[in-house]
């Protein structure tokens, strides 16, 4: 079996702690989907780090680690990850596979990304500019160049037309960007590539399964973040709930075990679109200052806002959703009354199924109320310590979403979490 762990609302929600704290579990960490417009904070001895394209089990020294086909590498994004991380754990690539049939991001992508979001003007996704899109659309498109690529000769004839196609693209664009400067960088780290463990990647589970091996799929981004589910077209370019994991390692359905789905206790979002319990005021500034809500990879202020049952109940559904992990519970600590959305009013109609048309409707989300607790819920150990009316607001949660909320995390620490099931 293989277990899953994704964001359930638009990405942050602490992926990367978890999975460093879970990876004491499991013999093997694989990304699925998404590319180096992730950021996944961990905290080494004490020394933050952030991870773009490698997965999050890479601090557990027993740990394989996968970069399955549904993800997007921009080799020198890899590289450098890579090289930074070799300081701190010398034995990193030993420990490192990619998949043969992960696409790669050309220089040209990221000048696309660019010239993309430059051209929607006031419209733009907000994009992280990584490229992300248009590597996916050079995938659907079949375009794209393939990780397995780069070990055959005609490699530099295959990237030279690709290049030449979208070198056309920027012309109609009329954006300008000194890509050609990163070309040297590229070719210069698809060498490196050439020395990492690259893998037929599904035969590779396949075996790690059939041998007893137990495997976590790790999430980008979040399910709000979607291309088919999310608030589209302010979505990211690749399937972020658990069906990704069917596509992104070649996977079937009936494999996938536990669905572990992480949760804000409030929420945040990054870049453009709706977001419908935003706290565009005093509130939603508070909460970012406590919750340090600025992006891990841009360093964007990230939107703030309360949590938002709805979204929540929406993509447990989509993916199937077993446990619970709700995180940063202590950036509420202080707050004297908190709100949770349990329904949305569009145009006068109360409903609590997520709407189509999520970015025209005239929304406002209906609110229950809970009373704050005043004890630092970042010193609690276990379930019993916690301040009443924070359980109350948990017990509320899961009531709501019918789903067990199994950990709560309380720091940024690998060992700040309460563990309420360990299955
Ligand atoms: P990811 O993309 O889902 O891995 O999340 P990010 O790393 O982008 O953002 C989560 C941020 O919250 C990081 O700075 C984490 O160190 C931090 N964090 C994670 N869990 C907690 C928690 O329980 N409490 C607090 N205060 N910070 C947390
Ligand atoms: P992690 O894995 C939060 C957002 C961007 C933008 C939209 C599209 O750290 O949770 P893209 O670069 O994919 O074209 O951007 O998606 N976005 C994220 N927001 N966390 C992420 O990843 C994100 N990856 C992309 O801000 O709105
Ligand atoms: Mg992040």
């Amino acid at each position: 079996m293989i277990d899953v762990l994704l964001g359930l609302q638009w990405g942050d929600e602490g992926k990367g702690k978890i999975v460093d704290y879970l990876a004491a579990r499991y013999d093997i960490i694989a990304r699925f989907q998404g590319g180096p417009n992730a950021g996944h904070t961990l905290y080494v001895d004490g020394q933050k780090v952030v991870l773009r394209t490698i997965p999050s089990g890479v601090f557990q020294s027993h740990c394989l680690n996968l970069i399955g086909n549904g993800v997007v590498i921009d080799p020198v994004a890899l590289q450098s990850e890579l090289t930074s991380l070799v300081s701190i754990r010398p034995d990193v690539t030993s420990r490192l596979f990619l998949s043969q049939k992960a696409h790669l991001i050309l220089p040209t992508h990221r000048a696309l990304d660019a010239a993309s979001e430059a051209a929607k003007g006031a419209d733009k996704i907000g994009s992280t500019l990584k490229g992300i899109g248009p590597a996916y659309m050079d995938k659907t498109g079949r375009n794209g160049l393939r990780v397995g690529d780069i070990m055959n000769k005609d490699f530099n004839k295959k990237y030279e037309q690709l290049k030449q196609k979208h070198i056309a693209m920027l012309r109609q664009y009329n954006y300008d960007v000194q890509w050609e400067e990163w070309e040297s960088d590229f070719f210069e780290a698809v060498e490196y590539m050439r020395s990492l463990q690259i893998v037929n990647a599904e035969y590779w589970l396949d075996n790690h399964l059939k041998n007893g091996k137990k495997i976590l799929a790790e999430g980008a981004q979040g399910s709000m973040l979607d291309i088919d589910y999310g608030t589209y077209p302010f979505v990211t370019s690749s399937n972020t709930i658990a069906s990704g994991v069917c596509n992104g390692l070649g996977i079937a359905p009936s494999r996938i075990g536990e669905v572990f789905g992480i949760s804000k206790a409030y929420c945040t979002r990054v870049g453009s679109g709706p977001f419908p319990t935003e706290l565009d005021n005093e509130i939603g500034a508070v909460l970012r200052k406590a919750g340090n809500e600025f992006g891990a990879v841009t360093g964007r202020s990230r939107r703030c806002g309360w949590i938002d049952l709805v979204a929540l109940r929406y993509t447990i559904m989509l993916s199937g959703v077993t446990q619970i992990i709700l995180t940063k519970a202590d950036v509420l600590d202080g707050f004297k009354e908190l709100c949770a959305g349990i329904a949305y009013n569009i145009n006068g109609t109360e409903t609590n199924e997520f709407p189509f048309d999520i970015c025209t409707a005239e929304l406002n989300p209906v609110y229950q109320k809970f009373e704050g607790w005043e004890k630092e819920i970042s010193s609690c150990n276990t379930f019993d310590e916690l301040p009443q009316s924070f359980k109350e607001y948990c017990n509320f949660i899961e009531q709501y979403l019918g789903t067990k909320i199994a950990y709560i995390s309380n720091g940024t620490g690998r060992n700040q979490l309460i563990v309420r099931s360990n299955k």
